[in-house]
């Protein structure tokens, strides 16, 4: 094969309890990346689109490129591969952004290999993009972004991680106000220490929210979907947090959260109808406050990278 075109879907990561041990995947949106061997045994950026020029073309600083030179160190190939990147997602958004571009990359390259990672290696190459990206390599997005679907990271060292079930009628709302917020200083105002009793609600509701999946319980899910120790720090860095979050409840979705490392908010619903009403409820309130925002909605993603073209 000499070229491949492949896309991966943004992700919510945390789903509110599950801080960087849970996340799952998008319809839309998602990102582009295009791979065409060239014969100068060279990775190069040819393109990014979608960025405002804002992510690094030096192919060892951009997640997409470096996770790309990565896998053929690893391989011992010295191949030349021109990449184009399409970002049809906002970065910075707590939509996943880097990783749909890790796992991109990753996945492409290994197809255009002739898949020889398993898909294990596959995530641990994407979670290196992540690591570029933010400095830190955590998997709740780049694990469903990969795999689809719910995704449970049960432990990093060995690094476990465990497909989920999401019920039939399940659906996300997500909505992103045009703020940026980066992962890297969402990570930094975290304490590194908690409370033993915010610890025992907290791991009440993983256990509530992952049981709701297997059952399709959704009331189940919905009362689990309460986050004692990340939100009440993160939610200062979102301009009308409580407002957004109120008017989503009080439109009848299940929960209600901040989406990754924000600024983007999303909640859980059961059926389309009331995802697509709260949604629109969300904008109105970060409108009333003179925020603009995009609103995306979406089921439950369970099929992870596709490829669209290939040659
Ligand atoms: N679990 C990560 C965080 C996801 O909340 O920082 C963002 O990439």
């Amino acid at each position: 094969m000499e070229s491949i075109r492949v896309f991966a879907p943004a992700s919510v990561a945390n789903v509110s309890c599950g801080f960087d041990i849970l996340g799952f995947a998008l319809n839309t949106p998602g990102d582009e990346i295009i791979l065409n061997q060239n014969d100068s045994g060279e990775v190069k950026i040819v393109d990014i689109t979608g960025d405002d020029g804002q992510l690094p073309k030096d192919p060892e600083k951009n997640s997409a490129s470096a996770v790309i030179i990565n896998i053929l160190k690893h391989l011992k190939l010295p191949l030349g591969i021109d990449i184009r990147l399409h970002k049809k997602m906002p970065l910075g958004s707590g939509l996943g952004s880097s990783a749909a571009s890790s796992v991109a990359a990753a996945y492409a390259v290994n197809e255009l290999l002739g898949n020889p990672l398993d898909s294990m290696e596959v995530l641990e190459f994407a979670m290196y993009g992540e690591k570029i990206a933010c400095g830190s390599d955590h998997a709740d997005n780049v694990a469903p972004a990969l795999f689809g679907g719910f995704v449970l990271i049960r432990s990093y060292n060995p690094l476990d991680v465990i497909k989920l079930p999401a019920p039939e009628e399940l659906y996300a709302s997500v909505i992103h106000p045009r703020i940026e917020i980066k992962t890297k200083d969402a990570r930094d105002i975290l304490k590194k220490q908690i409370q033993l009793k915010n610890a025992i609600k907290q791991w009440g509701n993983v256990g509530g929210l992952i049981s709701g999946l297997y059952t399709s319980d959704y009331e189940l899910i919905g009362r689990s979907m309460v986050d004692h120790i990340i939100e009440p720090i993160r939610s200062i860095l979102i301009p009308g947090y409580d407002a957004v979050k109120a008017a989503a409840l009080d439109s009848g979705v299940l929960g209600c959260g901040i989406s990754g490392s924000g600024p983007s908010v999303f909640a859980l619903s059961r059926g389309s109808r009331v995802a697509r009403e709260a949604a629109q409820k969300m904008k109105e309130e970060f409108k009333k406050i003179g925020i603009e925002s995009d609103i995306y909605v979406s089921k439950v993603n369970n099929q992870g990278p596709i490829v669209l073209e290939q040659a």
